[in-house]
């Protein structure tokens, strides 16, 4: 009896003993995925999944953001782990290949509105990361998207298989010896996650990034994502790592720059929220990227204009005006609409809230192309530091502070002369084609020219459109 007392005794001690040992290691294995799914949750943060992924007053990730493409809609999916309508049934092994090659579970090519080709640098342990944040940090939201149904042929996505061998980059990141550690963490985020060029990157026919160009400018939509490789002139070359650090941070660089449109995006919802050592890190890569000039830049974008104002003469009138003199000119319409805030010699306030309208990237460029989405779109962005806001003049004809697109070309080549680069012009074509949304592709002339199987292959890749369209989520 005692041997069996003794024997049940030690055998509950040794029950005990695995539950601890069990639960510990659950503890451990809890606490690796939690730390997993944070990783992701950051990752997933810089890579600004969100943005495309969530509609307007939409559940995050659920989708059926409408993102247009001038040959169709295409809706973003539902990303949440729904089994029946987000990714809840994908392996890791569907989630990597989506993610990096463009190829959702059930084989059929993704559009590149996607960008699988930034993402496709993503190291394993990242995807991995990011599987485990889908899996188990995201909520499922069981609601289906509107279908994508683009018109013949660009429902074919076998087609994006062509595009893909020709373009797409398969290999992941590789660190290179000769930089820091710190150089290539930069590299590795801003090709990936952060995927500045596939905005600063000009793109090619096939709506390729030109990658003997990166980051040397390209159009956006509305917006124009200026060059920022390292040149002194065309680039930011003058700026320091600080600078850029505090630009991405909080969108905004005194006398020099502020972040509006698909930037103050990037901004708001992924920058803000990266590690002080990610950001420095991303600066010391994008100082180091080769300088590109342009030789139709003389001065600087960031160091155009003065303070001026026609203010004393316009006093100077009695107000009357004359039948010929109806319609306000430039000066009349900026101390109407502008000056309230820029200040009336355009120097911005004190504090610097309101921005000069010299010393700014946006009056600066020889290519307006910012100023006008500016005054057509405003600006609105929050961060740490507080809202950004100026409010858009572009709205419908019948709201009170509408600008036809006359008036915002008057206004605009009056501050162009005034304040920023008097070499600049602005055409009433230019300011319909950004209030339009932005140039259409050349690839959309192609296909309505109609020229056959070739250009019917090439207008699938109108989908690259996408990515440089999104629509505002809010
Ligand atoms: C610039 C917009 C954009 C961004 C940023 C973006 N996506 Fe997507 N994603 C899309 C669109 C659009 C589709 C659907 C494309 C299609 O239908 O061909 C898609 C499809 C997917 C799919 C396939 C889903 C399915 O229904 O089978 C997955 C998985 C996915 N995205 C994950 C992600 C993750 C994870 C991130 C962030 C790391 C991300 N996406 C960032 C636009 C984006
Ligand atoms: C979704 C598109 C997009 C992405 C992604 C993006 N940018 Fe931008 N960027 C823009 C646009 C558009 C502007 C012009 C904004 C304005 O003038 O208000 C801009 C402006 C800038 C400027 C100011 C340049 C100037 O002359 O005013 C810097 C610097 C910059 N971006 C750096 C970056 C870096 C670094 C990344 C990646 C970490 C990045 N951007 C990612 C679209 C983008
Ligand atoms: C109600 C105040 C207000 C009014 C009115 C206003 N602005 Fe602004 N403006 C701002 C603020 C705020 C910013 C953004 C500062 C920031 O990004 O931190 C801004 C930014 C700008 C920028 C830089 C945008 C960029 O992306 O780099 C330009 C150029 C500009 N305004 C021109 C104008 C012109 C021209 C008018 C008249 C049509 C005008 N503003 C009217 C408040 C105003």
């Amino acid at each position: 009896m005692r041997n069996f007392s003794h024997c049940l005794r030690g055998f509950a001690i040794l029950i005990a003993g695995t539950t601890i040992a069990a639960s510990a290691h659950a503890a451990d294995l809890a606490s690796d995925t939690a730390e997993l799914v944070k990783r992701g949750e950051y990752l997933a943060r810089a890579s600004d999944c969100v943005a495309c992924h969530t509609a307007a007053h939409g559940k995050p990730f659920a989708g059926g953001l409408p993102i247009s493409s001038p040959v169709g809609t295409i809706y973003s999916t539902n990303i949440t782990p729904s089994n029946e309508f987000g990714i809840g049934h994908y392996t890791e092994q569907q989630f990597s290949d989506a993610l990096r090659h463009g190829i959702r579970a059930d084989g059929a090519n993704l559009y590149s509105a996607m960008p699988y080709t930034s993402y496709s640098v993503f190291t394993d342990d990242d995807v991995h990361a990011l599987y485990e944040y889908f899996t188990f940090g995201v909520k499922p939201v069981d609601q289906p998207v509107p279908k994508t149904s683009l018109p013949f042929p660009l429902n074919i996505r076998a087609s994006m298989k062509v595009w893909n061998f020709l373009f797409l980059n398969k290999d992941t990141f590789q660190p290179d010896p000769h930089h820091s550690v710190e150089w290539n963490r930069g590299k590795y985020l801003v090709q990936g996650a952060a995927h500045c060029s596939a905005c600063h990157t000009p793109r090619g026919f096939l709506m390729q990034e030109e990658t003997s160009l990166e980051l040397a400018g390209g159009q956006v939509g509305a917006w124009y994502a200026p060059n920022i490789t390292s040149d002194a002139t065309s680039g930011i070359g003058s700026w320091s790592k600080e600078d850029l650090v505090d630009y991405l941070r909080f969108g905004r660089v005194r006398g020099k720059a502020q972040a509006a449109g698909s930037m103050g995006e990037a901004v708001e919802h992924s920058f803000q929220y990266m590690s002080t050592a990610d950001l420095e890190a991303m600066a010391t890569y994008v100082k180091s990227v080769p300088p590109i000039h342009d030789s139709t830049d003389d001065t600087s974008r960031f160091s155009d204009g003065a303070t001026s104002s026609e203010l004393a003469a316009l006093r100077g009138r009695d107000g009357v005006k004359s039948a010929n003199d109806a319609h306000p000119t430039g000066s009349e319409l900026f101390q109407a609409n502008c000056a309230s805030c820029h200040s009336a010699q355009g120097q911005g306030s004190k504090d610097g809230y309101y921005p000069s309208l010299f010393d700014n990237s946006a009056t600066g460029s020889r290519n307006a192309n910012n100023l006008v989405a500016t005054i057509l779109n405003g600006v609105d962005r929050t961060t740490t530091a507080g809202q950004a806001y100026m409010p858009g003049f572009g709205g419908n004809p019948d709201d009170i502070n509408a600008l036809s697109d006359e008036d915002i070309a008057l206004l605009g080549n009056y501050v162009l002369r005034h304040y920023g680069n008097a070499h600049a012009t602005i055409t009433v074509q230019k300011v319909a084609e950004v209030r339009k949304g932005g140039p259409s592709s050349s690839l959309v002339a192609l296909a309505r020219a109609g020229i056959g199987a070739a250009g019917a292959a090439m207008i699938l890749l109108l989908a690259y459109v996408t990515v440089r369209s999104r629509k505002r989520r809010i």
